[in-house]
């Protein structure tokens, strides 16, 4: 079987009881099946054209294992750190089919893009391209690159995961673009190949992907007149998945209606999904430690806590919370808390449960944005990642020890 199903009740992943997990392993611990992993990537091979690109966010799942099942596949990464460059490498990626992104590159992080000679930084800034000229003619090398634009565009999802509105820090106008592509005709080396676009995430109208595509269309237009050398357009990443009622964006009808849009103008896409490969391919195994009913309201509290997941305390986000079996308990509503000292501490506001201490529950659709954005808070130690494919189950990541976590604040190792 693929994918989230039940039998008498108990919930398994692809063909793994997911409670023999949680008692295996422990909880809270990460879930991600390869068999939806893959799928969700082939909807975007399977629609795009040879030399096009599919990028994976490695922002969304940087795990080194997840990395190569997808490289293996033929993906290539879209990286905004010099670390998450290294994971890929790690990983086995070709840097022929890494695209660096984001606002901050240090010197260090442009020489190691440079010195890897991946496929193209993605320049967010007058100063940046600056900089890359610099470093490029220290190191002698040409430095291939593209304009990220910022077409003022709202992706329409929570304001702190849009990124191409004007009052955004993600990419340059127009005007400014043109600026910079005039200024690269004039230096020897850089070579502008390509535009990029990204204008948010959880985008569910696939009509504000297309806008911005056509933007790129314009701007490449104007560019080419005089340089005539950019041959892709990344349109970004962003596709929005369904975490509650949600329809989501449809991947092979958006690139349906992108490849009609380009028609025969030659240019090769890129794309950057995260979230909408890995989001739906991942659960979070936590046990409820107690329950606890007040005059107002009744907590579930588990083990799993605002520093394992973030979303919900960060962007109110919602999540699927179910139970691995189907025990006949009283139905109540819930709020399911964490074991962290905030009040922000709540995965899941008012959901119908049957629960009681010790009752295991999935919370659902953490693939992306889940485990990278842990953190020790409370000195928390990080869940374990698994990856189970079939029948067979991976332990991707160890679960941290105390031992580990205080190794670089003492000099004896820990205690
Ligand atoms: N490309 C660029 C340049 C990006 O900044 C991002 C995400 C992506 C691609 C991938 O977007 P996706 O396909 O995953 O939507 N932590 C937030 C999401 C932040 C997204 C940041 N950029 C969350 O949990 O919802």
């Amino acid at each position: 079987m693929k994918g989230f199903n039940r039998n008498n009740g108990e919930l398994f992943l692809d063909d793994i009881l997911l409670s023999d997990l949680a008692v295996s392993y422990g909880t809270p611990t990460y879930v991600y099946s390869a068999s939806l992993i893959r799928s969700r990537f082939l909807e975007y091979k399977d629609a795009l054209r040879q030399d096009d690109k599919v990028c994976f966010s490695v922002k969304s799942n940087s795990n080194i294992n997840i990395l190569k099942l997808l490289n293996e596949m033929g993906s290539g990464f879209d990286v905004v750190s010099g670390n998450e460059l290294r994971r890929c490498l790690l990983a086995g990626a070709d840097p022929k089919n890494i695209v660096f992104s984001g606002v901050g590159k240090t010197k260090a992080e442009i020489q190691l893009a440079l010195k890897e000679n991946i496929f193209s930084i993605n320049i967010e800034s007058e100063n940046e391209l600056n900089r890359i000229i610099e470093i490029a003619k220290e190191m002698g090398v040409e430095a291939n690159c593209a304009i990220r634009v910022n077409p003022d565009i709202s992706a329409e999802s929570h304001p702190y995961i849009e990124t191409g509105l004007k009052t955004s820090k993600f990419g340059v106008t127009k005007e400014v673009a043109l600026n910079m592509s005039q200024k690269i005709r004039t230096s020897e080396n850089i070579n502008l190949i390509g535009l990029a676009c990204h204008i948010g995430s959880q985008i569910i109208k696939p009509e504000l992907i297309l806008d911005s595509l056509e933007h790129l269309i314009h701007l490449a237009d104007e560019v080419n007149r005089d340089l005539n050398t950019v041959t892709f357009l990344d349109i970004g990443g962003g596709l929005g998945i369904t975490y509650k009622d949600e329809e989501r964006a449809n991947p092979s009808e958006i690139i349906s209606q992108t490849l009609n849009r380009l028609g025969d103008l030659n240019f090769d896409l890129i794309l950057e999904p995260g979230r909408s490969i890995i989001g739906n391919a991942g659960v979070l195994l936590t046990q409820v430690e107690y329950i606890k009913e007040t005059e107002n309201l009744n907590f579930a509290i588990i083990d799993a806590g605002m520093n394992d997941l973030m979303r919900p305390s960060l962007y109110s986000s919602w999540h699927n919370v179910s139970t691995l079996d189907s025990k006949e308990l009283e139905e109540k509503i819930y709020q399911v808390v964490g074991p962290v000292c905030e009040s922000a501490d709540s995965l899941a506001k008012d959901r119908a449960l049957k629960v009681e201490e010790g009752s295991l529950l999935a919370i659902h659709d953490v693939g992306a944005y889940g485990y990278v954005m842990s953190s020790n808070y409370n000195t928390r130690l990080r869940p374990p990642e698994i990856l189970i494919e079939g029948s067979t189950v991976q332990v991707i990541k160890r679960r941290e020890s105390f031992k580990e976590l205080v190794s670089l604040e003492t000099n004896n190792n820990g205690t």
